[in-house]
């Protein structure tokens, strides 16, 4: 399945000269976005996992039915001010604008192996600040898979050694 042709393109979206990667044209196939969560499980499941971590909102339509399809479980990682128990949080630079991302801090524990999974590496910005908030809680990195990699904003060289999964790539 070519899953480029599933992927929307829409010009100066959020703004312009950002041509943005509408994944929800895949999502409403439920044959593509099947065929695209089994292609991803492919390319990570000789990884030893224990948890699959995603960050809201589209990290979650990535990382949950990878998570179940592997058999492990799924820990949100949330925009600040959302999740109701103890956090670590971090801020970090999008590729437009600011966020500040954080993670409940008994959701990982010590030594686990944990993989990371979202729709799109674009800046890494988003990735990056996943990566410290998992390390943080004393949680190893063992890979992080997207649907999408921007080759072009060279996202993958600021992910510190981890290793990267993608399943489309502009
Ligand atoms: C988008 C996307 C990735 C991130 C990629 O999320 O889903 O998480 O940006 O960009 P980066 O590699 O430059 O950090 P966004 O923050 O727009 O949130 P959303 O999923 O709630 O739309």
């Amino acid at each position: 399945m070519n899953f480029k042709d599933y992927i929307r393109v829409i010009p100066d979206f959020p703004q312009p000269g950002i041509r943005f990667k509408d994944i929800t044209t895949l999502l409403k196939d439920g044959q593509a976005y099947k065929a695209a969560i089994d292609a991803m499980k492919e390319k990570v499941q000789h990884l030893e996992i224990d948890v699959i971590t995603g960050p809201e909102a589209r990290g979650f339509v990535v990382g949950a039915p990878l998570a179940l399809s592997l058999g492990v479980g799924f820990v949100p990682i949330r925009k600040s001010g959302k999740l109701p128990g103890e956090t670590v949080e971090a801020g970090y630079d999008l590729e437009y604008g600011k966020d500040r991302l954080a993670l409940h801090k008994d959701s990982i524990t010590p030594g686990q192996k944990v993989l990371i999974a979202d729709d799109l590496l674009a800046t890494g910005g988003t990735i990056n600040t996943t990566i410290n908030l998992i390390r943080q809680l004393g949680g190893e990195v063992v890979g992080a898979a997207f649907l999408i990699e921007l080759g072009y904003l060279t996202g993958r060289e600021k992910l510190d050694g981890i290793e990267v999964f993608s399943l489309i790539t502009y």
